[in-house]
């Protein structure tokens, strides 16, 4: 008896291994990459909450959607990266300078509100009001802190081991980059001519590609490239940078901020292919989020979204958005004073604050681009470690 019991373990362990074999034959078969963390880096569309750490809190309403209350994130919910990290099944990442809580064992983010490619040359004091100054935290210091990161995350000792990454997953993590957007910006609220503000895009596309080669050298393979999104759609600057009405497109968006978004896009775009030349070990996906984020100014009722131009949280013009009435703050309008809060229904805007999205239209911005249709070459989120 106890013979045939060993015996059928021995067959029974023999299918395991055998099933175990095929699955990932299959798995492979199907292009599903196995990404044990991410590390991200950017500014507003995907800080987790390094701003809010470093300067000023959010309101107390942010977060409403999603976290029942201010969860460091420049909008009332999730933000495109918290949705592909959950489609990953990876916890939300925590800021790498936010110390409470701090669990890196999957990933973390080094994004921050207004960082820019550039480095910061004048007011280091970053606001949302002008003077805006600019945050120090430009991409290559995120990257500088990345390589801290990488470091000392390994040498914490046994009390922190559990929340840093393993060693092994930096090399097969996905390193998701989304920047560009305030270089932009900062140009067009400083009246600087299109001729001006071309000049130093090849230049910005530089940097941000040698700092992509400062990621492959740190341990980095699997590059998901976000490029810049319809400027020329958000409240600041149709509000701040306001165009005559004939240069608004179908839309309501301004052409020429556009414009000049796309145009960036083209140099990130050759950048890349560039990259793929030069570090031709590693995967690079880059992610059309321009097109995925216009075809909901395009078509906005499709999705319910009644507000398409205005902001959910703020407060007089247009667009529902002034700089010296800013989504919670506290403003005096005919003589009564009141904080400027959310909307009642923050899904029926695209725009949450004047700059950032809501939830809804970054809900709907990541099922598109984590498809595949968005990307070039045309991969899958799950499908990006592959060439
Ligand atoms: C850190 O996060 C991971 C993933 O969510 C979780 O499995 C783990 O238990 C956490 N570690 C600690 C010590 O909380
Ligand atoms: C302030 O007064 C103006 C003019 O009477 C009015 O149109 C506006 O709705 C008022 N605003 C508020 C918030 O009460």
């Amino acid at each position: 008896m106890a013979k045939y019991a060993a015996l059928s373990l021995f067959l029974y362990s023999i299918l395991v291994a055998h099933s175990t074999t095929l699955n990932k034959r299959v798995s492979a078969a199907s292009d599903t990459c196995d990404f044990p963390a991410i590390f991200n880096f950017g500014d507003a569309n995907s800080d987790t909450g390094a701003f809010a750490t470093m300067f000023t809190s959010r309101p107390p309403t942010f977060g409403q959607s999603f976290f029942g209350g201010n969860a460091g994130r420049p909008s009332d919910g999730r933000l495109i990266i918290d949705f592909l990290a959950s489609s990953l099944g990876l916890p939300f990442l925590h800021p790498y300078l936010d110390s409470f809580g701090a669990n890196f064992s999957h990933g973390a983010n080094f994004a921050n509100i207004l960082s820019t490619i550039a480095l910061p040359t004048t007011n280091i004091i970053p606001a949302a009001r002008r003077p805006r100054g600019t945050n120090p935290v430009s991409l290559d210091i995120q990257i500088a802190q990345f390589a801290q990161f990488v470091t000392r995350s390994q040498t914490q000792g046994k009390k922190f081991k559990k929340l840093m990454p393993k060693k092994e997953y930096f090399a097969k993590a996905l390193y998701t980059l989304d920047i560009g957007q305030v270089d932009l910006s900062d140009q067009i609220f400083d009246h600087k001519t299109d001729d001006e503000i071309k000049a130093i895009l090849p230049d910005l596309i530089s940097t941000l590609s040698s700092n992509i080669k400062s990621l492959y050298s740190l341990g980095g393979r699997t590059f998901w490239i976000h490029n810049t999104g319809p400027l020329g759609c958000l409240p600041i600057l149709l509000t701040v940078a306001p165009v005559p009405d004939d240069q608004l497109d179908s839309a309501g968006c301004a052409k020429r901020y556009n414009d000049l978004a796309q145009y960036f896009n083209n140099l990130l775009k050759k950048g890349v292919d560039q990259l793929r030349k030069d570090l031709p070990l590693a995967a690079f996906t880059y992610v059309d989020v321009y097109s995925a984020k216009y075809s909901l100014y395009q078509e906005p009722k499709k999705y319910g979204f009644t507000h398409p131009l205005e902001s959910c949280c703020g407060y007089g013009g247009k667009y529902k958005f002034e700089e010296n009435s800013l989504c919670g703050s506290t403003i005096i309008v005919n003589g009564t004073q009141f904080v400027v809060e959310p909307c009642e229904r923050p899904a029926e805007y695209i725009n949450y604050e004047g700059v950032t999205y809501t939830e809804a239209a970054d809900r709907i911005t990541s099922a598109r681009i984590s498809s595949g249709k968005f990307s070039h070459p045309p991969n899958s989120l799950r499908a990006a470690c592959q060439k």
